[in-house]
């Protein structure tokens, strides 16, 4: 089972919770954030699309393939704000099936340096303790997103690594998962497999000479063993903190609830970032959680 805690401001992460993390390549920390602050960021959140949904150019993000790498406005996203709709949100002539607030997959990449109640959430001294107690020595925040999960429509993310978005050498992107609301079985919880990050990375998503981005295999891939995958079942303000190398996916979300979480990846500033990876800092270096 995923070791669960709680952090101790006091003392940071444990020995047993780091212990956990070093065998399991995910740990949960419960009640890391406030019911309060999750419905702060979620109300941002709608704001946000609100603001930024009209220019998305109806793009369609789906982890089932690699359309999107193609588009520019997601490529502008990687520094920037950009909403991208649920594939299930349109029907056969391209209208919206659902209200606009009902309709956006996530928001991504940067509103942790350029939304004011995105960078305040995303920084202070509990996330930079957890960072220290992972052994993230240098955090350096890339990406964020705010993932909507809708009722009804919200899409099944296909097992992957974090790592291949995020690659560095050595490997060291660690993924922070905010619940902003109840994550349960049937709307769609992150699912994990528990030691899977022990056994390297598969697949990178790298910039190729032509300028396009592509998914290239690293190794004659055994499949995971999904027979230890486990369901990450999580209140409310939960934290979940997994290594860019664990196994991860979630379901189609068929309830009637949402399943709002928010994502922070970061990476080490003492490993090599090539510039092959989508998201570039372009002039501004990335921040920590200071
Ligand atoms: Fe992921």
């Amino acid at each position: 089972m995923v070791y669960r805690t709680v952090l101790d401001d006091a003392q940071g992460l444990s020995a047993d919770a780091r212990a956990a993390y070093a065998r399991d390549g995910v740990l949960v920390l419960e009640d890391f954030v406030s019911v309060a602050q999750c419905q702060a960021l979620q109300a941002r959140a709608l704001e946000l699309v609100a603001e930024h949904a009209s220019r998305a150019p109806g793009t369609v993000f789906s982890a089932r393939d690699q359309r999107h790498a193609k588009d520019a406005y997601f490529a502008a996203s990687a520094r920037g704000i950009g909403a991208f709709f649920e594939e299930g949100a349109f029907d056969a002539q391209g209208q919206l099936q659902v209200p606009l607030e009902r309709a956006i997959n996530k928001l991504g990449h940067a509103m942790h340096d350029l939304d004011p109640v995105f960078q305040a959430f995303s920084r202070g001294p509990r996330l930079q303790a957890v960072a220290d107690g992972l052994g993230l020595a240098d955090a350096r925040l890339v990406q964020s997103m705010y993932i909507f999960k809708q009722p009804g429509i919200g899409g099944e993310v296909n097992c992957h690594q974090d790592a291949t978005y995020l690659y560095t050498e050595p490997q060291s992107v660690v993924g922070f998962w905010f619940a902003i609301e109840d994550a349960h079985r049937s709307n769609g919880c992150l699912g994990g497999v528990p030691g899977g990050h022990r056994h390297g990375l598969k697949e990178v998503f790298r910039r190729q000479a032509d300028g396009t981005l592509r998914l290239e295999q690293l190794q004659a891939s055994a499949p995971w063993d999904m027979e230890q995958l486990e369901w990450l079942e999580v209140r409310q303000g939960s934290l979940i903190v997994f290594n860019g190398l664990l196994p991860h996916l979630s379901e189609p979300n068929r309830s009637a609830q949402s399943r709002h979480a928010y994502t922070l990846h970061a990476v080490d500033g003492r490993a090599h970032y090539p510039d092959s990876n989508w998201i570039q800092p372009h002039g501004a270096p990335f921040t920590g959680f200071a």
